[in-house]
C-alpha cells in the first residue's frame, strides 16, 4: 500500500493537472470563510470521485461485540482543498493513517470541526441517511467559523452516499444498528503563524455501531454543572468544533466520580438549563396555574448546538403532540424552574436528544446538594414522550415510516 504521504502528493499533482472549467456555484453562506473572495475556486465535485479498493477487507465483528467508535471500515473518503485551486478530486482509498507535518496548523490552533451522522440499513437492504442536509449545513457553518473552506452540501451528500454504499457490508441489518459516519475537516497548512489556513482536508471515516441501549432504556442521572461553562453568548458552542469537546471531559469525570453519568450544563447567574453532556435537553412540565403540558427545550441563542435530533423532536412534537393538547416551546428555562416543578409534582419527564442515542431519559439531577427527581417511577427507565419520540424517529430512520427525512442512497 502506498504511504499516505505519497497518496497525498499524487492527489495534489493530479489535481493540479486539472483545468478549471466552470466557476464554482455559490452554496452555503460563507461569512467567515477563507473562500469568501475566491469565486473562481473549484467547488466540491462528486463526479470526479476515484475509488481505490482495499485489497484486504477486514473481518466483520459480531454485531453484539461492536463498541462505539472503536472499529472502522475498510475505506475512507478524503478531499483536499487549497486556497489557490479550491476543492481537489474526491478519493475513496483504503482506510489509512494521515501523514502531517508537526507544524500543521490543526495541531496548534485547533482548526478542526466535525459532524456525527449515521447510515441505516432498512429491511430491504437499502442504505439510508437521516436528514443529511442538516449535517451538511451545520458542517459548513462550523467550518466557516474557523476560517476553513465551505463546500457544496449536495456534492458531499452524494460522496457520503457512495462511501456508505461501498461500506454497506459493515452495517448489520438489524434495527438499532447503524454505521456511524464522521465527516471531519482540518486545516493542513504547515505553519505556526496564526492565520487563515491556506490548505485543508475533509475526510469521512465510518464505524459500525450497535444500539445505544442494547437491553432497553437505562435512565441517566445528571450533575447540574455551574463551576464550568460549556458555551457562552458570542462563543462557538453552537458549532461542532473539536475544541468544544476536550474541555468538557474533566467536568464529566468529576460528575462521574460522584456517581452521575453526565453534566447538565447551566449558564449564567439565572442558571439557565442548556444541554446535557453532548445532547440537547428536553423537559416535559405541567404549568403551575393551568396544568397545560409543555415540552420545552432551550432556544438556539448561540450557546446550544443546533441538534438534528432536537429539530426532529420539535417538528414531530408540533405535528403529533400539539393535537393532543401539548404546548411546544423553545424558550429559556432555569434549573430553579425544573426543581420547583419537580417538588410540586409537575415535572413529567426529561430527556436528552442526539444522534447517538436518539433520546436518553433522565432520572434525576443533582443541584445544590438536592436530587431533583425527573418524574420516572422507580421501575421505569423512560417517560412516555421519550419512548414515543424514539419509536417515531427510529421508524423513519429505518424506512418503516415513509418520510421525507429518510434519504435512500442510490445503489
Ligand atoms: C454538544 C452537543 N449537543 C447536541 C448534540 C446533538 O446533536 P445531533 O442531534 O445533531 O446529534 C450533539 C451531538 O452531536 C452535541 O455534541
Amino acid at each position: 500500500m502506498r504511504s499516505s504521504f505519497a497518496i497525498r502528493r499524487a492527489l495534489l499533482s493530479s489535481a493540479r493537472a486539472t483545468r478549471i472549467t466552470a466557476a464554482a456555484p455559490s452554496h452555503a453562506a460563507r461569512f467567515y470563510s477563507a473562500k469568501s473572495q475566491a469565486t473562481k475556486l473549484k467547488d466540491l465535485d462528486a463526479s470526479k470521485l476515484s475509488i481505490t479498493k482495499a485489497t484486504k477487507p477486514k473481518p466483520l465483528s459480531k454485531p453484539e461485540d461492536l463498541v462505539f467508535g472503536k472499529m472502522f471500515t475498510d475505506h475512507m473518503l478524503a478531499i483536499e482543498w487549497d486556497a489557490t485551486e479550491g476543492w481537489r478530486e474526491p478519493r475513496i482509498t483504503p482506510y489509512q493513517n494521515l501523514s502531517l507535518d508537526p507544524a500543521t496548523c490543526v495541531f496548534h490552533y485547533a482548526f478542526e470541526c466535525f459532524e456525527g451522522m449515521k447510515a441505516y440499513k432498512d429491511k430491504d437492504g437499502k442504505v439510508r441517511l437521516f436528514r443529511p442536509e442538516k449535517n451538511m449545513d451545520r458542517f459548513n457553518k462550523s467550518s466557516a467559523r474557523i476560517a476553513l473552506p465551505t463546500f457544496n452540501s449536495e456534492a458531499l451528500i452524494e460522496l457520503i452516499s457512495k462511501f456508505a454504499q461501498l461500506e454497506s457490508r459493515f452495517i448489520p441489518d438489524q434495527k438499532g444498528y447503524s454505521l456511524y459516519l464522521r465527516p471531519t475537516m482540518i486545516g493542513t497548512q504547515k505553519t505556526l503563524g496564526v492565520g487563515t489556513p491556506q490548505s485543508a482536508m475533509l475526510f469521512v471515516i465510518a464505524s459500525p455501531v450497535g444500539p445505544y441501549y442494547p437491553t432497553g432504556f437505562k435512565a441517566v442521572s445528571l450533575e447540574a454543572t455551574d463551576y464550568a461553562v460549556r458555551a457562552w453568548p458570542g462563543g462557538v458552542g453552537d458549532k461542532k468544533l473539536g475544541a468544544n469537546y476536550a474541555p468538557c471531559i474533566v467536568p464529566q469525570q468529576q460528575a462521574a466520580s460522584r456517581g452521575f453519568q453526565q453534566n447538565l450544563w447551566l449558564f449564567g447567574e439565572e442558571e439557565y438549563v442548556t444541554e446535557v453532556g453532548t445532547m440537547n435537553m428536553f423537559a416535559a412540565i405541567k404549568d403551575k396555574k393551568t396544568g397545560q403540558k409543555e415540552l420545552v427545550t432551550a432556544p438556539l441563542d448561540g450557546t446550544i448546538l443546533e441538534g438534528v435530533t432536537r429539530d426532529s423532536v420539535l417538528q414531530l412534537a408540533r405535528e403529533r403532540l400539539v393535537p393532543e393538547g401539548w404546548k411546544i416551546s423553545e424558550r429559556k428555562y432555569t434549573m430553579f424552574e425544573l426543581a420547583e416543578a419537580s417538588k410540586e409534582g409537575r415535572l413529567i419527564e426529561a430527556f436528552g436528544a442526539g444522534t447517538a442515542a436518539i433520546v436518553s431519559p433522565i432520572r434525576a439531577i443533582s443541584w445544590k446538594g438536592d436530587l431533583v427527581d425527573c418524574g420516572l417511577k422507580a421501575n421505569e427507565e423512560s417517560g412516555e414522550i421519550a419512548l414515543r419520540m424514539k419509536d417515531w424517529i427510529e421508524g423513519i430512520q429505518y424506512g418503516e415510516e415513509p418520510h421525507k427525512w429518510s434519504y435512500v442512497t442510490p445503489e
